[in-house]
């Protein structure tokens, strides 16, 4: 006979840091009696109230499942230290800058050499004579040509500084990507060299526009902050990342930049914010904790947030039948987040809406995700939407617009299969009293945006951007790193592309074809809930039309490319900058 011993209920707090030991909880939980695990079944904690009537103070049920995991730094307190940017003047003598490694962004151009072999870009050139020659000798000999995202570091001696990089930025260098990725580069050449300081400079700072100093300098900082963070919650073993200081030379000081830096800094928490919820599996970022993680923005900046959190039973008093169909199947409950910004003074000229979709984890459902290609282990990814908009949240709690108010949106659940599932042909009812045939229990995102975008339309808000990884249709037409937009809007269009050059995030506008709703006919119901292979993202961005007022200004942003950065096997926080642009643009 075989002896099985169970271990004491305290060691289930242990799980956190890997997927394999949450199968061991689960099936120890289910083949075992619940008793041993008795007294975290029924753990609840309170989330800050909307309003202060008592009757609207909720307390909010956590599965088993989630109590381990009560903040997502649980699993390895990720203390994030981002490298101090500091901004030094055009005058600054650059051989004589002390520290680890002295970075040069060149272009193509910048490496061009004179019939001696020398730079003929002066700032190399003074470099390559301090260091006898030997800058021109060794990018010859490492074939550097400048081309965007080669990088080399040299260790020679001569300079203030211990080491040299040039990291090239191609043929022109003017986008703000192309910053982004130099701070990058740059972030990873100091994390190799277990560089504490780096300075970065431009070969060719000269030639960019006074006005756009500052865009350029605040880009160069983003990518660095980025490019250090490492999420390293879930492994057992990590480096933390040796670099303190960013010296950007030559781009200006003063005020002006000093106040466009803590705007990045700001949003870069934000977006790190909302990687991490990305890259959260699905056993530790259960609704439950999505919800907790947007309870926390609102009582950490209380003075521009309140939160509401709708548990199943207010979600049906707002019939919210097409949402709750969805989340039938999970043991895990469903959460309806809402976040509201309000200004800290003034008064509020523009209400506007982020909603974005939050599964976090769509197994399909009864059409399972099956067959090679099918992705259902990325599914976690499911909730970049809500990641989209929770990290602006942070973001905006941090920047205080004024003139305008904010609703941040999320009905978030999981997308499983159980008894108490939604069949593939179930009909159910949206809370706009519309009524749709589920002809496929895949196409899930759609069903939980019906009802928030509903909920949204009733707070009186003048524009809705609704973010969601809504369809593959939409990473096959545009590939991973484009989103793609829908609007039936041409001024909401120009407003949020704007704000899409600025942050230099890619967006391409997409048609909502109406002659295609045809393939959205029920014979029993309103509508089906998806359409043909044809056209796929189009006809989901037609269904969720169906659920926003005409009077409302609404986009809808598709990105399932983007969420995700396959070659990095990490979330891009992609959206949250977009987004912070546009609220400021609708700020006074
Ligand atoms: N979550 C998926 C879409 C997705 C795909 C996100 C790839 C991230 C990466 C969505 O819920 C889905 O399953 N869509 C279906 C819709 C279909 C059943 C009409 C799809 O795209 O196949
Ligand atoms: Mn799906
Ligand atoms: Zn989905």
């Amino acid at each position: 006979m075989v002896a099985i011993r169970v271990v004491a209920s305290t060691s289930l707090t242990l799980f956190a840091s890997t997927s394999s030991a949450s199968c061991y909880y689960q099936s120890l939980s289910s083949i075992f009696t619940k008793l041993q695990f008795s007294p975290i079944w029924d753990i609840s904690f309170a989330i800050t109230p909307f309003s202060s009537s008592s009757s609207s103070r909720r307390v909010v049920k956590r599965m088993a499942h989630s109590i381990a995991h009560a903040t997502l730094g649980l699993t390895q307190p990720n203390k994030i230290d981002p490298p101090k940017i500091s901004f030094a003047a055009k005058e600054i003598d650059l051989v004589q800058w002390k520290g680890d490694i002295l970075t040069v962004g060149v272009t193509e151009k910048d490496m061009a050499k004179d019939e001696n072999s020398k730079f003929k870009n002066s700032i190399l050139q003074k470099l390559d004579t301090h260091l006898g020659g030997l800058l021109s000798e060794a990018s010859s000999e490492e074939d550097f040509t400048g081309k965007a995202g080669q990088s080399t570091v040299l260790r020679l001696p001569g300079l203030g500084s211990k080491r040299v990089g040039l990291i090239g930025l191609g043929s022109a260098a003017s986008a703000t990507a192309a910053y982004h990725s130099l701070g990058e580069l740059v972030a990873n050449a100091a994390k190799s060299a277990q560089a504490s300081n780096v300075a970065i400079t431009l070969a060719s700072s000269d030639v960019i526009p006074a006005e756009l100093e500052l865009s350029t300098a605040s880009a160069i900082a983003t990518g660095a902050v980025l490019g250090i963070f490492d999420d390293n919650r879930f492994k057992s073993e990590s480096r933390k990342p040796a670099l303190k200081s960013v010296d950007i030379l030559g781009l200006g000081t003063g005020p002006e930049i000093e106040r466009k830096l803590k705007y990045a800094e700001d949003v870069c928490s934000g977006i790190i914010f909302g990687k991490q919820l990305v890259n959260a599996p699905a056993n530790v970022l259960t609704p439950g904790v999505l919800a907790e993680e947007a309870a926390r923005i609102a009582s950490e900046y209380s003075d521009v947030f309140t939160a509401k959190i709708l548990d199943v039973e207010q979600c049906k008093e707002l019939k919210m039948g097409s949402y709750l169909g969805v989340a039938a199947a999970s043991a895990n409950p469903p959460h309806f987040i809402h976040l509201c910004y309000k200004p800290p003074s003034g008064e509020v000229k523009t209400k506007l809406a982020l909603v974005g979709k939050g599964l976090t984890f769509d197994s399909g459902g009864y059409n399972i995700k099956t067959g090679p290609g099918c992705s259902i282990e990325l599914m976690k990814v499911d909730m970049g939407g809500s990641a989209a908009v929770l990290g602006a949240a942070k973001a905006l709690a941090q920047i205080k617009p004024t003139g305008v108010e904010v609703h941040f949106i999320v009905a978030a659940c999981e997308n499983m299969i159980s008894g108490t599932g939604m069949r593939p042909g179930d009909v159910i009812t949206a809370s706009n009293g519309k009524t749709i045939e589920v002809n496929n229990t895949d196409a899930e995102g759609r069903l939980t945006l019906a009802d928030a975008l509903v909920y949204a339309c009733n707070q009186g808000v003048e524009k809705i951007v609704d973010l969601a990884t809504l369809t593959g249709a939409c990473v096959v037409a545009l590939g991973p790193s484009i989103a793609g937009v829908f609007t039936p809007s041409d001024e909401l269009a120009k407003e949020v592309i704007g704000a899409s050059e600025v942050s230099g995030e890619k967006l391409w506008r997409m048609p909502l074809e109406e002659s295609y709703w045809e393939t959205m006919k029920s014979g029993v119901a309103d509508m089906v809930n998806t359409g043909g292979r044809q056209g796929g993202s189009i006809t989901a961005a037609l269904f969720l039309k169906q659920f926003v007022d005409e009077k409302v200004q609404w986009m809808h942003i598709d990105m399932a490319g983007p969420v995700w950065n396959d070659k990095k096997k990490t979330a891009t926080g992609f959206g949250i900058s977009t987004l912070v642009e546009w609220v400021l643009k609708n700020s006074s």
